[in-house]
Parts: C-alpha cells; structure tokens; sequence
C-alpha cells in the first residue's frame, strides 16, 4: 500500500498545541513554562481520569494562553499543519474561536488575520473553520465571529465555514438559533458538535438550523428516524474515536457505534478533534479502530473518501483527494 493521503476535517488549532510546540510559542513570546516536559505535557493533555467534556475542556487554558499574539497565532497556525505534513496529512480543515484569543486586547479580525497570514507559510492544502463557541453572554462575539465569517469566506485557501464548540451538556444547540439563522441567511457553510455530550435533539437542532455536518454526532442513534434522515441526507459525521473515549461520549467504548454506523451506510469520516490533548494522530485514530472494531481497509477507503466528499473545498480538490485516495489502496 502507497502513503495514505489523510484527510482531517476535525481538529481544533488550540487542541493541537504539543509540547514542542508549545515550547516554540512561549520561547518566541518571552513566556514561562514549566522545564520539566512531563510536567509540561500533563499539562496539555488529558488526564485518563477524565470523566466528561467539561472536564476534557479544562484542558485548553494552557494552549490557548500561548495564542494571545499575532506572532503567536501565526506561528502556532504554521507549526501545527507542518506537524500534520509530516504525519502524512494531504488535505486539514483547522478550526478555532476567533473570540478566545482576545484576552490580551486583540481583536477578533487581528485574530482572523494573523491566522490567515500563517496559513500561507506551509504548503500543506490547508483551510480554516470559525468556532463559535458555547457560552454565557457571548452572543455579540458569536454574532461578530459570523459577520467576520462572511466578510473573510473563500471557496477555498482561507476561511470556508463555521462551526459551534464548547460545553454542549450545559448549553444546548437550541440556544444558538440566532447566529445560525444567520449563517444559513449569508450562505456561509457549517458543521456543528452535536451528539456529543448532549442527545439526538442535539443534533436534529443542528440539522434543523441547516448544519450540512455535524461534529462527533455518536448520539445520533439515540432517535432511529434521525439516524435515518443523516443516512438518507447523506450527513458526514465527524468522528473522533480517541476525544470520544476520553469525554465517555459513550460510558463504554464497546458501545461506540461507528461499525453499526459504516454498516447502515452513514457517511463517516474519521477525524482527531484535538490531537495534542487526545495524545493522537489521524493515523494513530485509524489504528485504533483497526484494533478495537476490526475495521478494514476497504472501510478505511471508504471513510476517507467520505471525507473527501464532505470537505469545504471546491470540486477540483475533492477530484483530487479522492483519485490520491484510489491510487493509495
Ligand atoms: N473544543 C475542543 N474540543 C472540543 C470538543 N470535543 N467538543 C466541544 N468543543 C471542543
Ligand atoms: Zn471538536
């Protein structure tokens, strides 16, 4: 078998802070950390004990507190598509919340384009998805996040969607309607986490809303006629079988539905969420899966087609990633 073109749909730039590179953002700002690198690492990690995505979430403070610079936007944006060239990545869909690298003074639009800018220092065929994120009075910055979405968006080589991230548990998709309702009204592409930590309802609200994605969505099968309506619509799930474990999305991974999924012909795509914090890579994922569910390499194809399917880019690239794709296997 040739070199596998991943495709990774799903991967939080914040989530994706390692320790080198975590230790190249602070050198460049000047910033402290600890020296010990397991320390550090336990740091950027999740723990083994962790029980929920509340907790999970907890995880981002330190990686996120190194992207409160323009420098350090545009390095960490460089640094992590390298680190997904090198692990054989061919085509990543980064996402971020403009809105959680304000806490030093810089604006959400200084926050777009510093990332843009690093977007261009790798050849690596690169887009960027926008968070808004779940919250408690940030109904300005996630309205702000999806006019700057509008003003940014590109068929391709920039900014392509938006998406929803965050405690789905405490703030439900329900409460969301307006900035999608926006979204859906300018035209702009997304995906939303749903099915996550939270039930099917979840993810009908996202659908509903006009979601042409939906991020993890392993709760799905929770409503049989909205599995259903995801089979029958062709709506790629963005699966991330490490991250899934560790929010126990399912109290037992025996349960986790991806066979019973690929068997009712969902679209599944296999993505990492946060390879840092997950301690992962896109290949690692599609070894657990071969390991855990069996999974082959006919299905292996088969997910990687559906994301190539499922990707906010333009047709000629999907073309392309999908012949990469054939000719790998
Ligand atoms: N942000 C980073 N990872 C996330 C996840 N798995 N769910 C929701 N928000 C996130
Ligand atoms: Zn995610």
């Amino acid at each position: 078998m040739k070199n596998i073109p991943y495709i990774d749909l799903h991967c939080h730039l914040d989530g994706s802070i390692t320790l080198d590179i975590a230790r190249k953002l602070a050198e460049l700002q000047n910033i402290e950390l600890p020296a010990d690198d397991a320390e550090l690492e336990s740091k950027l990690s999740v723990p083994e004990s962790c029980e929920s995505l509340n907790e999970f979430l907890e995880c981002f403070a330190l990686p996120c507190s190194l992207m409160q610079t323009k420098e350090g936007i545009t390095e960490s944006v460089r640094l992590v598509q390298e680190k997904n060239k090198e692990q054989g990545v061919a085509y990543l869909e980064l996402r971020f919340a403009p809105q959680k690298h304000c806490d030093k003074g810089l604006t959400q639009t200084q926050v777009i384009e510093a990332a843009l800018a690093g977007l261009k220092m790798c050849d690596l065929h690169t887009n960027l998805i926008l968070c808004l994120m779940r919250d408690k009075g940030n109904e300005k910055e996630n309205m702000e996040t999806i006019e700057l979405a509008m003003k940014y968006l590109v068929k391709d080589g920039g900014v392509v969607a938006v998406d929803l991230a965050g405690a789905e548990a405490l703030f439900h998709t329900d409460q969301f309607a307006e900035p999608f309702k926006k979204a859906k009204e300018y035209g702009i592409p997304f995906t939303i986490h749903a099915g996550e930590a939270d039930g099917a309802k979840s993810v009908r609200d996202a659908l509903d809303y006009g979601a042409v994605r939906i991020g993890h969505g392993v709760r799905t099968k929770e409503d049989p006629a909205l599995l259903e309506y995801v089979i029958k619509n062709k709506i790629p799930l963005e699966m991330c079988p490490n991250s899934n474990r560790q929010t126990k999305s399912v109290d037992d991974m025996t349960k986790y539905p991806i066979r019973e999924y690929l068997a009712k012909g969902v679209k599944v795509t296999v993505c990492t969420d946060d390879p840092a914090i997950c301690r992962t890579t896109i290949a690692k994922e599609f070894e657990y899966l071969e390991k855990k569910f069996g999974i082959t390499a006919a299905e292996k194809k088969n997910m990687l087609l559906n994301a190539a399917e499922a990707a906010f880019t333009d047709e000629a690239t999907k073309a392309s990633l999908k012949k990469a794709i054939e000719s790998a296997f």
